[in-house]
C-alpha cells in the first residue's frame, strides 16, 4: 500500500532537518530515522517514498553507515542525496571512486545540465546552478541505471532508473543554492512517487482531535501552559479534542513581560478548557531575591516551577494524562549525541515525576515550528500569541543580570515594552527573529535636568538567525533607536542610558545569561 509519508534515513548529513522541512513545505509528510533502521520496522512504516541523506563519509571506507540494501526491493520510490546517491549506487553494483585529485572535487555553485526528459528533471530547463559538495563521484552505474544529469567535474551528477524508480543526485536539491531543487524535490514526491501533498494543517487538526478523542475517551488531561506558541497552540487542540477533561496550569512566576500573563489568559477564555492561572510571583522571588549566578537562577526557576505545577495538579486530582509540547525539532535533536552544555534550558515541557499519571501525551510531536504556527491560526488563536518570539522559560530573570528584585523587573519591563512597540510602529517587527531589552547590572552617571543621576544602563539585543544556534545582531536603523533610547531613558525611571548590543552569536549568546 502506498502512504503519503517519506521515510528519510539519516547518513549524518549536516542537511538532514532541511530535507524534512522541504519535503513537507510539499505537504508530504514526513520522518527522519537512523540509517540503520531494520526493514522491518521500515516495512512497518509503511514510506511511499525514501531518501537517503548525504552524509561525511566514503562508502567504502570501513565503518560507513550503512542502510539495509532491502530498502532498494521494497518497490518503493529512493532518492539517494550526495552520500545516499553513492551508497545506491555502490550497493547495486555501482562503482564509486574517491576524486584522486582535488581538482575534481566538486564544492559549491557548480554549473549542471539536466535532462528534461528523465522524471526528476520534468518541467525544469536543461542547464542550472546546482549547489555541489562531495568528494566521491560514481565511475560507473549499476545496471538498469542511466545518467540524467552532468556537469564538468561529474559526468554523473544525476542517476537514475525509471523503471525501479530509483534516484540519485550528487548534488543538494534541499539546500537553496541548488535553483530548481524545490522543484526537483517536488518532482520526486508528486512525480514519482505519485503524492498528491495532502499534509495540510487543516488535515492533521481534523486528524488529531480525532485520535486524541480516541485515546483519552473520558479520561482527563493536564497540560502546563507558558504561554508560548507550543504550549498555546497544544492546549487549543486539546481543548478541541475534549473540552472541560482538559485543565491547563499556567504557572505566572512573575517573570513575564508587560501584560502578557493576561494576554495568554484572555487567549483562552472563551474556550472550553478549564484554565488554572497561580500566581506563583512571589514564592519565585523570595527564592531569587539575593541570587546572582545565570545557572543557579535558571535551576531555582526549573525547580520552583515544577514544584508549585505538582502542588496545583495535586489540588486537581489524579489526571490520567499529561500532555507536554514537545515538537518534531526536539525529537531529532534528543536522538544526536551529547553536546557541551552552554546553558541548562529550562523548558516547561520537561515535566515531573512526581505527578501522577498515567501516560504522557505529545500532539505536536511530529509538527515543525512553521506547522505549529500554522496549525495555530487554524485552531484561530491570535497573531499576537501564534507569531510570538521564542520567550525563554526563565523569563526575565535572565535578563536581569545579577540578583532579581521587583524594582528591577517593572524598570525591564517598562523598557523593553518602549523597544517592542517602537519596532512594531516602525513595522520592523518581522525584520529581526528576536529583540528585546535587558538590564546590565551596570549603574553609570548620567545628568539630568540640573541633577546628576546613577542609574542603570539597559542594553537593546536584536538578532537575525534560522536556526537560534548562531545568530547575527541586527542592523537597525539608527533613527528608530535614538526613538527607543530617548524614550526609554525619558520615561523608565531609574535608567539613564541606553546601549545596543552588536556582538554575534558565537561569541556571545542571544540571551544574557
Ligand atoms: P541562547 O541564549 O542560548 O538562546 O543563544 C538561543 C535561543 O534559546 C532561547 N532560550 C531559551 N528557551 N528555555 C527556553 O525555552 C531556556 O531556558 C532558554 N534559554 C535561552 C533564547 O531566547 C533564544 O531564542
Amino acid at each position: 500500500m502506498t502512504t503519503e509519508r517519506v521515510l528519510i534515513l539519516d547518513f549524518g548529513g549536516q542537511y538532514r532537518d532541511l530535507i524534512a522541512r522541504r519535503v513537507r513545505e510539499c505537504a508530504v509528510y514526513c520522518e527522519v530515522r537512523p540509517c540503520a533502521m531494520p526493514l522491518e520496522e521500515i516495512r512497518a512504516f509503511a514510506p511511499g517514498g525514501i531518501i537517503l541523506t548525504g552524509g561525511p563519509h566514503s562508502v567504502y571506507e570501513p565503518g560507513a553507515p550503512e542502510a539495509d540494501p532491502g530498502i532498494f526491493q521494497l518497490g518503493v520510490p529512493v532518492l539517494g542525496i550526495c552520500y545516499g546517491c553513492q551508497l545506491m549506487a555502490s550497493r547495486l553494483g555501482g562503482e564509486v571512486t574517491p576524486a584522486a585529485e582535488a581538482a575534481a572535487r566538486e564544492y559549491g555553485k557548480t554549473e549542471t545540465r539536466l535532462d528534461p526528459a528523465a522524471p526528476l528533471f520534468e518541467g525544469l530547463p536543461g542547464e542550472s546552478v546546482t549547489w555541489m559538495s562531495h568528494g566521491d563521484y560514481i565511475s560507473h552505474l549499476p545496471a538498469g541505471f542511466r545518467v540524467i544529469a552532468r556537469s564538468e567535474g561529474c559526468p554523473n551528477a544525476a542517476i537514475g532508473d525509471p523503471a525501479r524508480k530509483l534516484y540519485g543526485v550528487q548534488f543538494h536539491p534541499e539546500v537553496r543554492h541548488t535553483e530548481y531543487g524545490a522543484a526537483i524535490l517536488r518532482n520526486f514526491l508528486y512525480g514519482v512517487c505519485g503524492f498528491a501533498g495532502t499534509w495540510t494543517m487543516e488535515n492533521y487538526r481534523a486528524q488529531a482531535v480525532r485520535s486524541l478523542r480516541e485515546k483519552v475517551g473520558k479520561g482527563k488531561v493536564l497540560l502546563a501552559l507558558s504561554g508560548g506558541v507550543d504550549s498555546s497552540v497544544c492546549a487549543a487542540l486539546l481543548a478541541e479534542a475534549v473540552g472541560q477533561q482538559l485543565t491547563c496550569v499556567f504557572v505566572d512566576h512573575g517573570l513575564l513581560r508587560k501584560d502578557e500573563g493576561d494576554l495568554v489568559e484572555a487567549a483562552f477564555a472563551d474556550r472550553d478548557l478549564r484554565f488554572v492561572r497561580v500566581d506563583a510571583s512571589q514564592r519565585f522571588l523570595r527564592r531569587l531575591s539575593r541570587v546572582h549566578y545565570p545557572e543557579r537562577k535558571r535551576k531555582i526557576i526549573g525547580e520552583e516551577f515544577i514544584r508549585v505545577f505538582e502542588e496545583e495538579s495535586r489540588k486537581l486530582g489524579k489526571a490520567d494524562y499529561l500532555a507536554q509540547r514537545t515538537i518534531y525539532p526536539d525529537v531529532i535533536e534528543s536522538g544526536l549525541g551529547a553536546a557541551a552544555v552552554i546553558k541548562s534550558h529550562h523548558n516547561v515541557g520537561g515535566l515531573p515525576d512526581a505527578v501522577d499519571f498515567r501516560e504522557i501525551l505529545e500532539p505536536l510531536r511530529p509538527l515543525f515550528k512553521d506547522e505549529v504556527r500554522a496549525l495555530g491560526r487554524e485552531l484561530g488563536l491570535p497573531d499576537s500569541l501564534v507569531e510570538r518570539q521564542p520567550f525563554p522559560g526563565p523569563g526575565l530573570a535572565i535578563r536581569i543580570i545579577g540578583a532579581v528584585t521587583p524594582e528591577k523587573l517593572r524598570i525591564l519591563r517598562e523598557a523593553d515594552a518602549i523597544f517592542r512597540e517602537e519596532m512594531d510602529k516602525a513595522g520592523l517587527g518581522a525584520s529581526a527573529a528576536q529583540y528585546f531589552a535587558v538590564l546590565t547590572n551596570l549603574r553609570t552617571v548620567g545628568v539630568m535636568g540640573d541633577g546628576r543621576s546613577y542609574d542603570y544602563a539597559v542594553a537593546l539585543r536584536a538578532v537575525e538567525t534560522e536556526d537560534f544556534m548562531t545568530a547575527d545582531w541586527a542592523r537597525l536603523p539608527y533613527d528608530l533607536l535614538d526613538r527607543v533610547s530617548t524614550r526609554i531613558v525619558n520615561r523608565v525611571s531609574g535608567v539613564n542610558r541606553v546601549l545596543y548590543d552588536i556582538t554575534a552569536k558565537p561569541p556571545a549568546t542571544v540571551e544574557y545569561e
